[in-house]
């Protein structure tokens, strides 16, 4: 119950009497408990409708994820021209654009893999099939003369030579890619470097009489993989000298500043045309590809180089004026930076 009491008051200020009032208070007590269970009830809906909502808003919201899960999975079963276009959000647009990137790099690096391949088998059939050709020919004819088999005999361990090159030069390229992160890094002089492998070219250049010059503009330490930077300072020496005219000159230089040590090697050679030159980097490719024959190279040269250089983080540059000569300068960082 509900007691209220309270003062009936007369005239002059003096209680005359006292109210008292009193209620139950079942009936207060029964409503809230009507008006608790309506809440509760409410309050029940609400959730289910909100879960629901949330569900299907889900389900719509994941869907064009879900179609991105999909066209990725597709490319594990080999590569499609269908690229994705998820447009429905900012960020499925995103993904969408950065997916067709990494799938187009992909694709260049399959088909370039596979034009690598067709090169290779192409390159080691070309010696074969000569050689075939040598061999049928002298069981072709009866009582061949002894010169003849001299002869052919000659050419065929030349084909040998020359197959045995390509081969080896693949090797050196396929080490180079292989051990990309196994660089056998050590604090190098530089002047000794190049001083030796000049030693060792020498002789070949005497044999055509071409000056072979090394200038020095300072002592040249630098962190670098011996065997790979050698390996591309011989190749550009030995194009220098292959590639160049009787009589002629290279000329090596080696300098350095803070950062960076520079090494340039210029001849008086036949040159490269303008329109090769941005070529001359890639596996296989040769200027003129009869007459490289005949000098012998397997246009794998200039590739192993460029890979050495750009494995020290450095750059390699050529600037070549035809029938005048060559330059290429190599910038290789002092300090080696994984
Ligand atoms: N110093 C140079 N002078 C003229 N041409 C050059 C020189 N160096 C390279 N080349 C051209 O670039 C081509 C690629 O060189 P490289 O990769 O070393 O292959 P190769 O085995 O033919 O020497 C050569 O075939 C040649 O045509
Ligand atoms: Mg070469």
């Amino acid at each position: 119950y509900i007691e209220v009491t309270a003062p009936i008051l007369g005239k002059d200020d003096s209680i005359v009497g006292v109210l008292l009032v009193s209620a139950p208070t079942d009936s207060v007590l029964d409503s809230l408990e009507i008006l608790r269970n309506k809440a509760d009830v409410v309050a029940l809906a609400s959730i289910l409708v909100i879960l629901m909502i949330a569900v299907l808003s889900g389900m719509a919201m994941l869907k064009p994820f879900k179609r991105i899960t999909e066209s990725i999975s597709a490319v594990t079963e080999g590569y499609d021209d269908d690229y994705l276009h998820e447009n429905t959000y900012t960020e499925t647009m995103e993904l969408s654009e950065a997916f067709n990137k990494m799938s187009g790099r992909m694709k260049t690096l399959d088909d370039s893999r596979n034009e690598f391949v067709s090169n290779v088998s192409h390159e080691l059939k070309t010696p074969l099939t000569s050689m075939k050709v040598l061999a049928d020919s002298l069981l072709l004819q009866e009582d061949a003369p002894v010169e003849l088999y001299k002869e052919f005999m000659g050419d065929m361990s030349e084909e040998i030579e020359r197959e045995n090159k390509i081969i080896n030069d693949l090797l050196s390229l396929v080490k180079m890619d292989k051990t990309a992160n196994t660089m056998n890094i050590k604090s190098e002089n530089m002047n000794e470097l190049i001083e030796k492998i000049l030693k060792r070219l020498r002789p070949i250049a005497a044999t055509r009489n071409i000056e072979l010059v090394y200038e020095s503009f300072r002592p040249v330490t630098a962190e670098v993989d011996e065997m790979k930077i050698s390996l591309a300072i011989s190749n550009l020496v030995e194009n220098a000298i292959k590639y160049n005219k009787e009589n002629g000159w290279v000329h090596v230089s080696l300098n350095a500043d803070h950062k960076n040590c520079y090494i340039e090697v210029a001849d008086s050679g036949i040159g490269i045309p303008a329109e090769a030159q941005e070529h001359i980097f890639e596996r296989f490719y040769r200027v003129d590809k009869s007459h490289s024959r005949e000098i012998g190279g397997t246009g794998l040269g200039l590739a192993i180089a460029r890979s050495a250089v750009v494995m020290h983080r450095g750059a390699i540059k050529v600037f070549s004026q035809p029938s005048e000569g060559t330059t290429f300068t190599v910038r290789i960082p002092l300090n080696y930076v994984s």
